[in-house]
């Protein structure tokens, strides 16, 4: 670390301040030169993937979130489970709920058909999550690059890094800081559950059991989600406009409807989160800024860069 600081001041002062306050390693031009045509590729195979069904914007995106949490966003999320390789698909947090898989081999296939063997998958994950959000009504942002995919996956980690729907306020916390990211990033990236679905096993304790609930709320939800059977159920996160990229999240939360412990814990009770809830819910132009911004943070998460890695011919498979 005092290396690499001390690296890019003199870096700096020859070449370019920018690059040393900025994740060395990873650009938005990355293929510039390799690979001209990435961005409209993705983005016309995330338009026909959207226009298809609007939940594989979330999907993507929530597929993002846990390959970056485990060890770095490397694409290990996207390996499949063989007689000899363990993957992360049937870690606790993605069996059965993990999707949109089918959606990166597709862009990786067209990719390649442009770009042979130059552009990682991983890398192809974090341009799909940025356009699936946009084209919801999100926000846009400049993509950093140069990510390479991972060798390796880890179930166990997945297992444990990855927060759970009942985990409580300081337990989101604490996971949320061990990959860099603050409690401000935590209430910011939390709206991603402004779209998307959750099966009723991970919200049935909520809507039977706790109080902070709203009434209404709690009932109407009762009716897609028995005290038992219907595990898979579905519900939308975001109790108005789960297909729309919107604020609506955090005025669910003040309603008490938010659909998860994980997110009512945000907004109940004291903390600095509480009152950014309460800016985000009334301005929606400073929660979509501070959600690109927080999506840029996650997405330098411990990336493989230089040599390290490698660039996967197949997304589901290591080389
Ligand atoms: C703060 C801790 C978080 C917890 C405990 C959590 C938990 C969950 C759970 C249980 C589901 C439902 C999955 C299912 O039923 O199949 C879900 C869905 C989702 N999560 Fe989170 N999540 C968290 C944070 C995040 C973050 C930071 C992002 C992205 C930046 C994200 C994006 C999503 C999306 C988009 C969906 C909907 C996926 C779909 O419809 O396929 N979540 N989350
Ligand atoms: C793609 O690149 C690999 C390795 O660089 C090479 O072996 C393969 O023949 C190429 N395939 C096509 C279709 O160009
Ligand atoms: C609600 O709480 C009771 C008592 O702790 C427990 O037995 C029951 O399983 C809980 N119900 C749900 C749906 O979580």
């Amino acid at each position: 670390m005092a290396t690499f600081t001390k690296l890019c001041v003199t870096f700096s002062i020859l070449v370019s301040l920018l690059a040393c306050f900025t994740n060395a390693q990873l650009s938005p031009n990355f293929y510039g030169r390799t690979c001209p045509t990435l961005q409209s590729i993705v983005r016309s195979e995330m338009t026909k993937a959207i226009n298809n069904e609007a939940r594989i914007g979330a999907s993507i995106l929530r597929l993002f979130f846990h390959d970056c949490f485990v060890n770095g966003c490397d694409g290990s999320i996207l390996l499949d489970d063989t007689a000899t390789f363990t993957g992360e698909k049937n870690a606790g947090p993605n069996k059965n709920s993990a999707r949109g898989f089918e959606i990166i081999d597709t862009i990786k296939t067209s990719v390649e058909a442009s770009c042979n063997a130059t552009v990682s998958c991983a890398d192809i994950l974090a341009l799909a999550t940025r356009d699936g959000i946009a084209l919801l009504g999100g926000p846009s942002w400049i993509v950093p690059l140069g990510r390479r995919d991972a060798r390796t996956a880890s179930q166990s980690a997945a297992n444990s890094q990855i927060p759970g729907p009942s985990s409580d306020l300081a337990t989101l916390t604490k996971m949320f800081q061990n990959k860099g990211l603050t409690l401000n990033d935590l209430t910011v990236l939390s709206g991603a559950h402004t779209i998307g679905q959750a099966e009723c096993q991970f919200f049935r304790t909520r809507i039977y059991n706790e109080t902070n609930i709203d009434t209404n709320f709690a009932t109407s939800r009762k009716t897609n989600c028995p005290v038992s059977g219907g595990d898979t159920n579905l519900a939308p996160l975001d109790s108005l406009t789960p297909t729309t990229f919107d604020n609506n999240y955090y005025n669910d939360l003040i309603a008490n409807k938010g659909l998860l412990h994980s997110d009512q814990v945000l907004f109940n009770g004291v903390g600095s989160q509480v009152s950014l809830v309460r800016t985000y819910s009334r301005n929606s132009i400073a929660f979509k800024r501070d959600f690109a911004a927080a999506m840029v943070k996650m997405s330098r998460i411990s990336p493989l860069t230089g040599t390290n890695g490698e660039i996967r011919k197949n997304c589901r498979l290591v080389n």
